[in-house]
């Protein structure tokens, strides 16, 4: 099946063609399919901002899609910079300057727990299914590891003494909040194809 990943994340198509190798899907980034546009995210909530996006490329497309919008937790910054975790330090959506911010926010905090949650939107013949992955873990106090994005660098999985930016793909993939939600999207369109 044809599937179209309406992102414009290189890390993130790479990350879910990793979870779907050899499962039957081609997966499309919209680069692929041709189509320029940066998608807004101007909702408050996760579910809100993947919905718009599969459905605005649905409509335009009408090719079978899914979108996914990711935020980063933190307890102690009561649950920011959540939906905004891509622009917490400003528009022009900086990886660095984001951690920067978050260390910056953080300094003397006990509690430094946190979590990445992953909502997916799924778009077959018009139809939408959401899908959420969790990943719990903790901010640690500075950079290690040069693999992954975003804040991979500063979160440490429960129950793991390496950051995401030291794991493999396959390794951040196998527990990753992105990684959990897809093995329900997997799971999804397995079933949807056995009835069909
Ligand atoms: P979005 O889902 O593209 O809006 O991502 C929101 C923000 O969270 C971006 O700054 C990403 O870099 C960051 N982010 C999303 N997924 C991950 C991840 O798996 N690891 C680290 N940061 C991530």
């Amino acid at each position: 099946m044809k599937l179209i990943f309406a992102t414009n994340n290189p890390n993130k198509v790479k990350e879910i063609r990793s979870l779907l190798a050899d499962k039957g899907y081609e997966i499309i980034s919209l680069k692929e399919a041709g189509i320029d546009i940066d998608i807004p995210e101007p909702y408050e909530t996760l579910h809100e901002n993947a919905s718009a996006k599969s459905g605005t490329i649905y409509k335009m497309t009408g090719i079978n899609c899914f979108s996914e919008d990711t935020g980063l937790e933190v307890t102690a910054l009561n649950g920011e910079p959540g939906v905004k975790s891509a622009r917490y330090a400003g528009e022009n959506k900086s990886f660095e300057a984001n951690i920067d911010k978050l260390l910056l926010n953080l300094a003397g905090e006990n509690d430094r727990s946190a979590r990445f949650r992953t909502v997916i939107s799924l778009i077959i013949d018009g139809k939408e299914t959401l899908f959420e992955g969790i990943c719990e873990g903790h901010i640690i106090l500075e950079r290690k590891g040069n693999g992954g994005f975003g804040y991979d660098p500063v979160f440490q999985p429960k129950g793991y003494s390496t950051t995401f930016a030291e794991m493999s793909l396959e390794e951040k993939a196998a527990i990753s909040h992105r990684g959990r939600a897809t093995v329900k999207l997997v799971t999804f369109l397995n079933t949807l194809a056995a009835n069909t």
